[in-house]
């Protein structure tokens, strides 16, 4: 894909740098690994393999949604492969302000003008946001099974008519696979597949 070349120089810096930042860790269930980390680490442990980001980009592309969620943004690399499949926009919520502002920082670089990278929690971004209505939601961040049901109970009057939602790491946890099994069962959503690492949940008739 055209823009994976565009970002190829941006990704190899990644990948190979020791550069520390201090990052803070707002996944109840995370791997503690210390505040102070090389970005090396954070590609590492946060950013989904390319297998998935394509995967992604392509159901987007396939659905045609305009108006998408990311939970989870970390170092924005899986963003630019949601904002690149879409003619609308991709929110992106990160509560770790160092991490917010390394993929802004390399938003602007890359001059992407149809992502909004807001530096929140989960929570107080749900709290406050009513009138959106997404159509794809990522869920990629805060790896706890309580927290992943309200966070969609919350999410639920903020869908669009066929949304798509995308549960990472289902098996994560014996609490995060209790949530799936709960999830299967909610009849609020019309298809469910299990993908082994994630979930996807469909609102709406098929
Ligand atoms: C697995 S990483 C996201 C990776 C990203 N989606 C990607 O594929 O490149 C999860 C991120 O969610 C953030 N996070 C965890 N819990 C959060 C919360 N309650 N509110 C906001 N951000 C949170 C973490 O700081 C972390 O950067």
């Amino acid at each position: 894909m055209k823009f994976e070349v565009e970002l190829l120089p941006f990704l190899e810096e990644t990948k190979y740098s020791k550069r520390n930042i201090d990052v803070t860790d707002f996944g109840a269930e995370s791997k503690k690994i210390g505040n102070s980390r090389t970005i090396q680490s954070i590609y590492k442990t946060d950013v989904a393999n390319r297998k998935w980001q394509r995967f992604m980009h392509q159901l987007i592309f396939d659905s045609q949604a305009v108006e998408i969620l990311e939970m989870g943004t970390s170092l924005g690399f899986t963003t630019i492969y949601l904002a690149q499949a879409t003619k609308g926009k991709v929110t992106t919520i990160e509560a770790c302000p160092v991490k917010h502002n390394e993929a802004k920082n390399l938003f602007d670089k890359l001059e992407l003008l149809n992502i909004e990278a807001i530096n929140d929690t989960f929570s107080y971004y749900l709290a406050g946001s009513n009138h959106v209505k997404f159509d794809y939601i990522y869920l990629d961040g805060h790896h706890n099974g309580e927290a992943v049901l309200k966070y969609i109970e919350r999410l639920k009057p903020m869908m669009a008519k066929n949304t798509l939602i995308l549960v990472d790491y289902i098996r994560w946890s014996a609490g995060m696979f209790a949530a799936w099994n709960k999830l299967l069962a909610d009849d609020y959503f019309s298809e469910k597949n299990d993908l082994f690492r994630m979930g996807i949940l469909k609102k709406g008739n098929v």
